[in-house]
């Protein structure tokens, strides 16, 4: 009889013999990509997610105004998630999600100022669109933010930085609109503390060369200001 022919047994054999050798292979690589999944998210999961801002105390503009100072004396008592998120929210949060636009203005909505937060456990940079702060270094860097001996005592210490890069015109363009900008984020940081009754206070006085170097900036990222939060002493 012509047409269709007989697979010997043992070649039959052996083909299964490959499948479930590829089979076996391919279990093997899908419980090493699991692994390695395993052990990418719990890095990433050192991103502090923070809370919607919420402000229970109800203290009304003209307060918060009478109330707003400057402080130097910091206990290391810790804030709140809910504190830190109320409190970068009213620094820069998005107030309108619609268009994306913030509780500070910027210059042409350049929007060109990030926030980094030096907290005990690590150098963080808030993601406003996200509401989420991200894990720039495990270090402790509160002590090269500032020349005064309270920076490393304070729970938080924000740091200001302007981004060139995202900014248009000559570099006395960017300087003054970038430290303008800055100003803003920092009175909202100032109204915030006057209304939760914690300390502030803002400093020009930082080696920023030194500390642009400690958070390994890119050379069109450019320190502006920095400023202390924290329960006062
Ligand atoms: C741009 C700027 C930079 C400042 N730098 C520092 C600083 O490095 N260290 C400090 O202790 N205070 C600093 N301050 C705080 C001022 O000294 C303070 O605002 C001023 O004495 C007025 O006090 P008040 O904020 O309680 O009204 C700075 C303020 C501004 C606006």
């Amino acid at each position: 009889m012509g047409g269709v022919k007989s697979i010997p047994q043992t070649r039959f054999s052996h083909s299964l013999k490959t499948i479930e050798v590829k089979m076996k292979k391919f279990i093997v690589m899908l419980i090493l990509i699991a692994v390695i999944i395993g052990l990418i998210v719990p890095l990433t999961a050192r991103d502090i997610q923070l809370l919607r801002p919420k402000f229970e105390k109800g203290t009304t503009l003209q307060e918060a105004l009478q109330k707003r100072q400057t402080d130097r004396s910091f206990s290391d008592k810790e804030l709140s998630l809910q504190q830190l998120s109320n409190l970068l929210w009213a620094a820069d949060g998005v107030n309108r999600p619609e268009n994306g636009k913030r509780t500070a203005p910027t210059a042409n909505n350049r929007q060109e100022i990030d926030i980094y937060v030096a907290m005990q456990k690590g150098l963080y940079l808030y993601n406003a669109e996200k509401h989420v702060l991200v894990l720039v270094q495990e270090n402790d860097i509160r002590k090269e933010t500032g020349k005064q001996n309270f920076a490393e005592e304070a729970p938080i210490n924000l740091i200001f930085v302007a981004d060139f890069d995202k900014m248009k015109g000559d570099d006395d363009a960017k300087i003054f609109y970038s430290a303008t900008d800055t100003g803003f984020i920092s009175q909202n940081v100032y109204l915030y503390c006057a209304a939760e009754g914690l300390g502030t206070v803002v400093r020009g006085w930082v080696d920023k060369e030194k500390l642009a170097k400690v958070m390994n900036l890119r050379p069109e990222q450019h320190v502006t200001l920095a400023q202390t939060v924290g329960y006062i002493k």
